[in-house]
Protein backbone atom coordinates (compact mmCIF):
# COMPACT_ATOMS: atom_id res chain seq x y z
CA UNK A 1 0.00 0.00 0.00
CA UNK A 2 1.50 3.42 -0.72
CA UNK A 3 2.15 5.94 1.86
CA UNK A 4 -0.02 7.84 3.09
CA UNK A 5 -0.01 11.72 2.36
CA UNK A 6 0.56 14.03 5.63
CA UNK A 7 -1.24 17.27 4.12
CA UNK A 8 0.43 20.14 5.53
CA UNK A 9 -1.50 22.45 3.33
CA UNK A 10 -4.66 21.06 5.15
CA UNK A 11 -3.33 21.25 8.57
CA UNK A 12 -1.15 24.36 8.22
CA UNK A 13 -4.66 25.99 7.04
CA UNK A 14 -6.65 24.56 10.17
CA UNK A 15 -4.13 26.04 12.43
CA UNK A 16 -4.18 29.43 10.37
CA UNK A 17 -8.23 29.75 11.28
CA UNK A 18 -7.83 28.82 14.99
CA UNK A 19 -5.07 31.53 15.44
CA UNK A 20 -7.38 34.18 13.40
CA UNK A 21 -10.00 33.67 16.23
CA UNK A 22 -7.42 33.96 18.78
CA UNK A 23 -5.98 37.11 17.62
CA UNK A 24 -9.47 38.19 17.18
CA UNK A 25 -10.01 37.40 21.33
CA UNK A 26 -6.67 38.64 21.92
CA UNK A 27 -7.15 42.14 20.32
CA UNK A 28 -10.85 42.18 21.75
CA UNK A 29 -9.57 41.94 25.04
CA UNK A 30 -6.18 44.00 24.92
CA UNK A 31 -6.71 46.30 22.35
CA UNK A 32 -3.32 45.53 20.42
CA UNK A 33 -3.10 44.32 16.83
CA UNK A 34 -0.15 41.37 16.43
CA UNK A 35 2.09 42.92 14.31
CA UNK A 36 5.35 41.51 12.74
CA UNK A 37 7.89 43.07 11.11
CA UNK A 38 10.11 41.88 7.74
CA UNK A 39 13.24 42.83 6.71
CA UNK A 40 14.09 41.85 3.30
CA UNK A 41 17.70 42.33 2.70
CA UNK A 42 18.70 42.51 -1.20
CA UNK A 43 16.89 40.89 -4.37
CA UNK A 44 16.90 37.07 -4.29
CA UNK A 45 13.79 36.18 -5.78
CA UNK A 46 12.81 33.09 -3.36
CA UNK A 47 13.53 35.06 -0.35
CA UNK A 48 10.63 37.52 -1.73
CA UNK A 49 8.72 34.54 -1.97
CA UNK A 50 8.97 33.39 1.21
CA UNK A 51 8.11 37.10 2.73
CA UNK A 52 5.04 37.70 0.59
CA UNK A 53 3.43 34.51 1.45
CA UNK A 54 4.41 35.18 5.25
CA UNK A 55 2.93 38.71 4.88
CA UNK A 56 -0.40 37.33 3.65
CA UNK A 57 -0.64 34.74 6.21
CA UNK A 58 -0.34 37.73 8.47
CA UNK A 59 -3.07 39.59 6.90
CA UNK A 60 -5.79 36.41 6.51
CA UNK A 61 -4.99 35.42 10.43
CA UNK A 62 -5.52 39.52 11.51
CA UNK A 63 -1.85 40.27 12.30
CA UNK A 64 -0.48 43.37 10.93
CA UNK A 65 2.86 43.11 8.95
CA UNK A 66 5.22 45.94 7.53
CA UNK A 67 7.80 45.01 5.14
CA UNK A 68 11.10 46.66 5.59
CA UNK A 69 13.17 46.50 2.00
CA UNK A 70 16.61 47.13 1.86
CA UNK A 71 19.20 47.14 -1.12
CA UNK A 72 21.47 44.61 -1.55
CA UNK A 73 24.38 47.02 -0.81
CA UNK A 74 22.68 47.97 3.02
CA UNK A 75 25.76 47.60 5.41
CA UNK A 76 25.97 46.01 8.34
CA UNK A 77 25.62 48.91 10.36
CA UNK A 78 22.30 50.28 8.21
CA UNK A 79 20.69 47.12 8.82
CA UNK A 80 21.81 47.11 12.70
CA UNK A 81 20.20 50.63 12.82
CA UNK A 82 16.75 49.15 11.70
CA UNK A 83 16.83 46.39 13.94
CA UNK A 84 17.66 49.14 16.89
CA UNK A 85 14.58 51.02 15.97
CA UNK A 86 12.34 47.80 15.45
CA UNK A 87 13.54 46.72 18.82
CA UNK A 88 12.64 50.12 19.78
CA UNK A 89 9.15 50.33 18.30
CA UNK A 90 6.47 49.31 21.36
CA UNK A 91 3.83 48.82 18.28
CA UNK A 92 6.18 46.00 16.94
CA UNK A 93 6.08 42.58 18.22
CA UNK A 94 7.82 40.14 16.25
CA UNK A 95 10.92 40.89 14.05
CA UNK A 96 11.82 38.65 11.24
CA UNK A 97 15.24 39.20 9.11
CA UNK A 98 14.53 36.85 6.09
CA UNK A 99 17.86 35.04 5.41
CA UNK A 100 20.51 34.38 3.79
CA UNK A 101 21.54 38.17 3.79
CA UNK A 102 24.28 39.35 0.86
CA UNK A 103 27.80 38.36 2.11
CA UNK A 104 28.94 42.16 3.72
CA UNK A 105 26.67 41.41 6.45
CA UNK A 106 27.77 39.04 9.15
CA UNK A 107 24.16 37.26 9.73
CA UNK A 108 25.13 36.34 13.48
CA UNK A 109 25.41 40.11 13.90
CA UNK A 110 22.38 40.64 12.98
CA UNK A 111 20.14 37.88 14.42
CA UNK A 112 22.00 38.42 17.94
CA UNK A 113 20.62 41.69 17.91
CA UNK A 114 16.97 41.26 17.18
CA UNK A 115 15.51 42.06 21.09
CA UNK A 116 14.67 37.87 22.19
CA UNK A 117 11.35 39.12 22.79
CA UNK A 118 10.77 39.99 19.43
CA UNK A 119 12.29 37.04 18.17
CA UNK A 120 9.77 35.08 16.16
CA UNK A 121 12.55 32.83 14.57
CA UNK A 122 13.84 31.19 17.68
CA UNK A 123 17.24 31.88 16.38
CA UNK A 124 19.09 34.09 19.54
CA UNK A 125 21.24 32.22 21.57
CA UNK A 126 18.83 33.06 24.29
CA UNK A 127 16.08 31.51 22.67
CA UNK A 128 18.22 28.60 21.34
CA UNK A 129 19.21 28.30 25.28
CA UNK A 130 16.09 28.20 26.68
CA UNK A 131 15.21 25.44 24.27
CA UNK A 132 18.48 23.15 25.35
CA UNK A 133 16.93 23.45 28.85
CA UNK A 134 13.67 22.46 27.72
CA UNK A 135 11.71 26.06 28.81
CA UNK A 136 10.91 27.57 25.15
CA UNK A 137 10.21 30.97 24.78
CA UNK A 138 9.52 30.66 21.30
CA UNK A 139 9.62 27.59 19.51
CA UNK A 140 11.39 27.87 15.95
CA UNK A 141 8.92 27.78 12.83
CA UNK A 142 10.26 24.97 10.75
CA UNK A 143 11.22 22.12 13.55
CA UNK A 144 7.89 23.26 15.23
CA UNK A 145 6.01 22.59 12.24
CA UNK A 146 7.21 19.47 11.64
CA UNK A 147 6.58 18.37 15.59
CA UNK A 148 3.00 19.52 15.22
CA UNK A 149 2.19 17.58 11.65
CA UNK A 150 3.73 14.15 13.69
CA UNK A 151 1.09 14.78 16.01
CA UNK A 152 -1.63 15.19 13.54
CA UNK A 153 -0.55 12.08 11.39
CA UNK A 154 -0.90 10.22 14.64
CA UNK A 155 2.97 9.17 14.28
CA UNK A 156 4.05 7.57 17.84
CA UNK A 157 7.03 9.85 18.84
CA UNK A 158 7.53 8.61 22.11
CA UNK A 159 10.33 6.13 22.60
CA UNK A 160 10.87 6.14 18.54
CA UNK A 161 13.87 5.86 17.02
CA UNK A 162 14.14 9.44 15.18
CA UNK A 163 17.08 10.41 12.60
CA UNK A 164 17.75 13.50 11.45
CA UNK A 165 19.21 14.09 8.56
CA UNK A 166 21.42 18.07 8.48
CA UNK A 167 22.69 19.78 11.36
CA UNK A 168 21.58 23.43 10.32
CA UNK A 169 21.28 25.96 13.23
CA UNK A 170 17.40 26.53 11.70
CA UNK A 171 16.28 23.22 11.17
CA UNK A 172 18.22 20.21 12.21
CA UNK A 173 19.92 21.03 15.65
CA UNK A 174 17.01 22.67 16.80
CA UNK A 175 14.56 19.53 16.00
CA UNK A 176 16.64 17.29 17.29
CA UNK A 177 16.71 19.08 20.48
CA UNK A 178 12.83 19.30 20.61
CA UNK A 179 12.29 15.63 19.96
CA UNK A 180 14.80 14.64 22.56
CA UNK A 181 13.47 16.44 25.58
CA UNK A 182 10.87 15.04 28.06
CA UNK A 183 7.14 15.73 27.45
CA UNK A 184 4.11 15.71 25.05
CA UNK A 185 5.04 15.87 21.44
CA UNK A 186 8.51 14.45 22.36
CA UNK A 187 10.43 11.77 24.34
CA UNK A 188 11.75 9.93 21.23
CA UNK A 189 15.26 8.35 21.10
CA UNK A 190 16.90 11.06 18.34
CA UNK A 191 20.16 10.51 16.32
CA UNK A 192 21.42 13.31 13.77
CA UNK A 193 23.33 12.29 10.85
CA UNK A 194 25.39 14.84 8.33
CA UNK A 195 27.60 14.82 5.66
CA UNK A 196 30.21 13.03 7.43
CA UNK A 197 28.15 10.58 8.88
CA UNK A 198 29.64 7.37 8.05
CA UNK A 199 27.05 3.97 6.90
CA UNK A 200 24.07 6.48 6.65
CA UNK A 201 22.14 4.49 4.97
CA UNK A 202 21.97 1.81 8.08
CA UNK A 203 21.40 4.67 10.38
CA UNK A 204 18.06 5.87 8.58
CA UNK A 205 16.79 2.72 7.81
CA UNK A 206 16.56 2.67 11.79
CA UNK A 207 14.27 5.22 11.87
CA UNK A 208 10.66 4.72 12.98
CA UNK A 209 10.94 9.16 12.16
CA UNK A 210 13.29 10.18 9.29
CA UNK A 211 13.20 14.16 8.60
CA UNK A 212 14.94 15.39 6.07
CA UNK A 213 16.14 18.08 6.35
CA UNK A 214 19.57 18.22 4.13
CA UNK A 215 19.09 20.73 0.94
CA UNK A 216 19.85 18.45 -1.57
CA UNK A 217 17.23 16.92 -4.09
CA UNK A 218 16.11 13.49 -4.09
CA UNK A 219 19.09 12.87 -1.63
CA UNK A 220 16.66 9.53 0.42
CA UNK A 221 16.17 6.85 -1.31
CA UNK A 222 13.85 3.99 -0.61
CA UNK A 223 15.86 1.75 0.57
CA UNK A 224 17.51 4.58 3.10
CA UNK A 225 14.03 4.09 4.69
CA UNK A 226 12.39 1.46 7.04
CA UNK A 227 9.55 -0.26 5.98
CA UNK A 228 6.43 1.28 7.65
CA UNK A 229 8.60 5.08 8.79
CA UNK A 230 7.00 8.25 8.82
CA UNK A 231 9.34 10.13 6.35
CA UNK A 232 9.31 14.30 6.86
CA UNK A 233 10.81 15.99 3.96
CA UNK A 234 11.97 19.67 4.50
CA UNK A 235 13.92 19.99 1.72
CA UNK A 236 12.92 22.81 -0.55
CA UNK A 237 15.28 22.59 -4.38
CA UNK A 238 14.51 23.70 -7.53
CA UNK A 239 14.87 21.51 -10.09
CA UNK A 240 14.54 22.19 -13.79
CA UNK A 241 12.14 24.78 -12.57
CA UNK A 242 10.04 22.16 -10.30
CA UNK A 243 10.25 22.21 -6.64
CA UNK A 244 11.55 18.79 -5.04
CA UNK A 245 12.31 17.16 -1.72
CA UNK A 246 15.40 16.07 -0.15
CA UNK A 247 13.29 12.14 -0.43
CA UNK A 248 12.89 10.89 -3.76
CA UNK A 249 8.81 11.22 -3.11
CA UNK A 250 8.20 8.06 -5.72
CA UNK A 251 10.33 5.43 -4.29
CA UNK A 252 10.01 6.83 -0.62
CA UNK A 253 6.04 6.25 -0.70
CA UNK A 254 6.57 2.72 -1.68
CA UNK A 255 8.05 1.83 1.72
CA UNK A 256 7.06 4.16 4.03
CA UNK A 257 3.58 4.76 5.83
CA UNK A 258 3.86 8.11 5.70
CA UNK A 259 4.94 10.79 4.14
CA UNK A 260 4.76 14.63 3.57
CA UNK A 261 4.94 16.09 -0.44
CA UNK A 262 7.13 18.69 -1.70
CA UNK A 263 5.42 21.52 -2.07
CA UNK A 264 2.36 21.23 0.22
CA UNK A 265 4.22 19.67 3.46
CA UNK A 266 6.22 21.47 6.05
CA UNK A 267 6.57 24.93 4.45
CA UNK A 268 2.98 25.57 4.86
CA UNK A 269 3.79 24.76 8.68
CA UNK A 270 6.22 27.01 8.81
CA UNK A 271 4.37 29.82 8.10
CA UNK A 272 1.58 28.65 10.53
CA UNK A 273 4.39 28.20 13.36
CA UNK A 274 5.43 32.15 12.31
CA UNK A 275 1.94 33.51 13.15
CA UNK A 276 1.75 31.61 16.44
CA UNK A 277 5.10 32.95 18.03
CA UNK A 278 4.06 36.39 16.45
CA UNK A 279 0.83 35.69 18.35
CA UNK A 280 2.80 34.85 21.45
CA UNK A 281 4.85 38.12 20.85
CA UNK A 282 2.28 40.27 21.17
CA UNK A 283 0.81 38.23 24.37
CA UNK A 284 4.39 38.99 26.18
CA UNK A 285 4.72 42.65 25.31
CA UNK A 286 1.11 43.29 26.30
CA UNK A 287 1.55 40.46 29.28
CA UNK A 288 -1.40 38.96 28.21
N1 LIG B 1 15.43 31.64 5.33
C1 LIG B 1 15.07 30.35 5.14
N2 LIG B 1 14.32 29.90 6.17
C2 LIG B 1 14.19 30.94 7.02
C3 LIG B 1 13.51 31.10 8.26
O1 LIG B 1 12.89 30.17 8.81
N3 LIG B 1 13.61 32.32 8.84
C4 LIG B 1 14.30 33.35 8.26
N4 LIG B 1 14.35 34.50 8.93
N5 LIG B 1 14.95 33.23 7.12
C5 LIG B 1 14.88 32.03 6.51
Amino acid sequence: MPAAIIDGKAIAAQIRVALGSEVAEFSGQTGVTPHLAAVLVGDDPASAVYVRNKQRACDKAGIKSTLHRLSAETTQAELLELIEQLNNANDVHGILCQLPLPQQINELAILDAISPLKDVDAFHPENVGLIVQGRPRFLPCTPHGVQQLLVESAAEIEGANVVVLGRSEIVGKPMALMLVQKGKAANATVTICHSRTKGLAEITRTADILIAAIGRANFVTGDMIKPGATVIDVGINRVDDKLVGDVDFAAASEVAAAITPVPGGVGPMTIAMLLKNTVAAARIAANA
